[in-house]
């Protein structure tokens, strides 16, 4: 199994070990985060980001929390509400927060237990990540270009990556494809970390302003759309990068496959549909400012979602860990839960 040689997260001597994102392309640092507070202001600041990797990282915050709390469980639990509320959109967020919690709970607060339990996270969004990627090839052809937004990649998982996973295993089996990467405004996560981890990888891409996936689209440039999901409701509506929705409107459109790759720990099994998703509105600078520089009039109102919905009827199929998740959604979402096979 080849793998990437970086980690996005990686628990080293006590600390959290994560890759500076805001950074990238221009330096690949790495910050040591110590306590639950850490973690918490880097999954809100996006040190960390993409929603593998944040329930990753806050797995091991938790497992910090109950350090700091020093058998407080009061404390515990509040320090475990900040990094469950650090943001609001990705699902694998909780999710692990809450699976690490219940460890603590269950072993009597037993540290090497909480710890074993934020590894053992890592390790199977690792593997997650591997076979969706083998079940995803399947969707490719030889010779397709395939379209993808912002970072579902090694940066956005605790290994390897998810829509990304799917195109550098494609890519490994000489399926000679051609990726387009939208810049993905307004943090440029397609420019800065998936236009990194491609040309790291040497898979032949090209980098477009997002405005440009439309008439690429339109003009048959585009074989299949590949990408992530922050949460993924029963009824199969997916909550991903702002301008996620944009892109499956135009596909649906012209007829171009339209896939969401995640693994099953995406799927928030207690929410039917995406219109109950919270999404999370960011601060305006992100969009005024560009490197820093002012772009737009000081004053002016901003609206700064950082996802969007879609729904699952522009959706042509989720590829998970589990197999690929066609319509009828909400049935196949079902039977997944049950433990059926897709
Ligand atoms: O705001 P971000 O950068 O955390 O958003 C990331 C995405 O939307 C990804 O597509 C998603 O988390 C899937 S990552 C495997």
């Amino acid at each position: 199994m080849k793998e990437e040689d970086f980690k996005a997260i990686e628990f080293v001597d006590g600390k959290l070990r994560v890759i500076d994102q805001r950074l990238l392309p221009g330096k690949l640092e790495y910050i040591d985060l110590v306590t639950a507070e850490d973690v918490a202001e880097a999954i809100r600041t996006m040190i960390v980001r993409g929603a593998p990797a944040i329930g990753g990282a806050a797995g091991y915050g938790v497992y910090l929390a109950l350090i700091e709390a020093k058998g407080d469980t009061g404390i515990f639990g509040k320090l475990c509400t900040m990094l469950r509320t650090s943001r609001p959109t990705a699902v694998n967020l909780m999710w692990a927060v809450d699976r690490v919690m219940k460890k603590a709970i269950d072993s009597g607060y037993e540290k090497e237990a909480v710890k074993n339990e934020a590894d053992l996270i890592v390790q199977e969004d690792r593997e997650m990540n591997h076979r969706l990627s083998g079940i995803g090839i399947s969707v490719i052809r030889k010779g397709d270009t395939i379209l993808t937004h912002c970072n579902a990649g090694a940066l956005a998982t605790c290994g390897w990556g998810t829509a990304l996973g799917v195109i550098k295993e494609a890519h490994r089996n000489g399926l000679d494809i051609h990726v387009y990467a939208d810049e993905t405004r307004p943090l440029l996560q397609g420019a800065r970390l998936t236009a990194w981890e491609l040309t790291r990888d040497g898979i032949p891409a090209t980098l477009i302003p997002d405005s440009a996936a439309a008439s690429l689209i339109r003009d048959g440039k585009i074989d299949l759309i590949i990408l992530g999901a922050d949460r993924i409701t029963t009824n199969g509506d997916v909550a991903n990068k702002l301008g996620t929705f944009m892109l499956s409107v135009v596909a649906k459109e012209y007829g171009v496959p339209f896939y969401s790759a995640a693994p099953t720990s995406t799927i928030d099994f207690s929410m039917k549909e995406g219109k109950d998703i919270p999404i999370e509105v960011r601060n305006p600078e992100e969009v005024k400012r560009f490197g820093g520089i002012l772009m737009a009039p000081e004053e002016i109102e901003v609206y700064n979602p950082a996802f969007d919905v879609t729904p699952h009827q522009n959706i042509t199929g989720i590829i998970t860990e589990k197999g690929i998740i066609y319509p009828p959604f909400d049935k196949n979402i079902e039977r997944l839960r049950k433990g059926e096979e897709l």
